[in-house]
């Protein structure tokens, strides 16, 4: 990760307003931008953090991007877990390295992209996506992001309720679906006791319908929260709130499965 920057390797490009551009740079290709353009051999061999200029005199400073970065760059098929709630999730739900995790639904892979790196090459981590587009588009986006899909992840195609037939044991389950109330016998059977179900909701009425749906489905210890982020302007004339926030994405739902 600390090594020049190499063909086939990510580049995030920053200018001096805050725009940022993804690119892949390849030898002899060209970043194209309203300011000129950038041949990639001026950063190929070069460290991160390195300056350089477009062809109309833009200042752009590259790195290689952060999964931050990345969660909000990548193609989307379905509608990403922003990272603002990635990492309480992976916080709340107690994710850790070597741990064995269920997801559903896996829509654009940003969360099974955290949720793979979190547990780390000793880990596994199942995911489930009942549509085939989503499920190629996540493909992408964790190969692009990751390298390669890493040995510890499995997409699988299909409906999270089809893990009850495998008979397979997890230690956490994330689920990010619209209706987590109809596979909770599903993620009961397949969570070892003590396990820690997470559940990503945008509205109330889902958190309530599930809420009254999970201690007769074996769980306990219920937690719901929200995470509000907000960004700040700080210059030599004023410090203050960034005018603009996202105002709300999800509710995070924490359960412990009972023995
Ligand atoms: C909002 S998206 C998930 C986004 C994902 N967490 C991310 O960060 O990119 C919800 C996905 O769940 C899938 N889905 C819904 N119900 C499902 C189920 N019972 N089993 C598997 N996938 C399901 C949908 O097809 C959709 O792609």
């Amino acid at each position: 990760m600390s090594a020049p920057f190499g063909p086939g390797d990510r580049a995030l490009l920053l200018d001096q307003r805050g725009r940022r551009y993804l690119v892949r740079l390849q030898s002899g290709g060209t970043f194209h931008s309203h300011a000129g353009t950038l041949a990639h051999d001026e950063l190929l061999g070069r460290s991160e953090g390195t300056a350089v200029e477009t062809t109309g005199g833009m200042r752009l400073v590259a790195f290689r991007p952060r999964l931050a970065d990345d969660v909000l760059k990548m193609p989307r098929g379905a509608q990403v877990i922003y990272p603002k709630d990635l990492g309480p999730i992976l916080i709340e739900a107690d994710v850790f390295p070597g741990a064995r995790v269920l997801e559903a639904g896996t829509g654009s892979g940003a969360l099974t992209i955290a949720l793979a790196r979190a547990i780390g090459p000793t880990g596994r981590l199942v995911s489930y996506e009942v549509r085939d587009e989503h499920r190629e588009r996540a493909a992408a986006n964790v190969a692009a992001v990751l390298g390669a899909i890493p040995p510890q992840l499995e997409l699988r195609a299909g409906d999270l309720r089809d893990v009850a037939a495998t008979g397979e044991r997890f230690d956490r389950c994330l689920l990010d679906v619209p209706e987590p109330w109809t596979v909770l016998d599903a993620v009961a059977a397949a969570l070892e006791p003590g396990g820690v179900l997470g559940s990503y909701l945008p509205t109330a009425g889902q958190v309530q319908h599930l809420v009254g749906a999970l201690p007769e489905a074996g769980f306990w210890h219920l937690e719901t929260s929200e995470t509000l982020r907000r960004s700040w302007h700080v210059g030599a004339r004023s410090v203050r709130p960034e005018h603009r926030m996202v105002g709300h994405t999800g509710f995070l739902t924490i359960a412990r499965r009972l023995g």
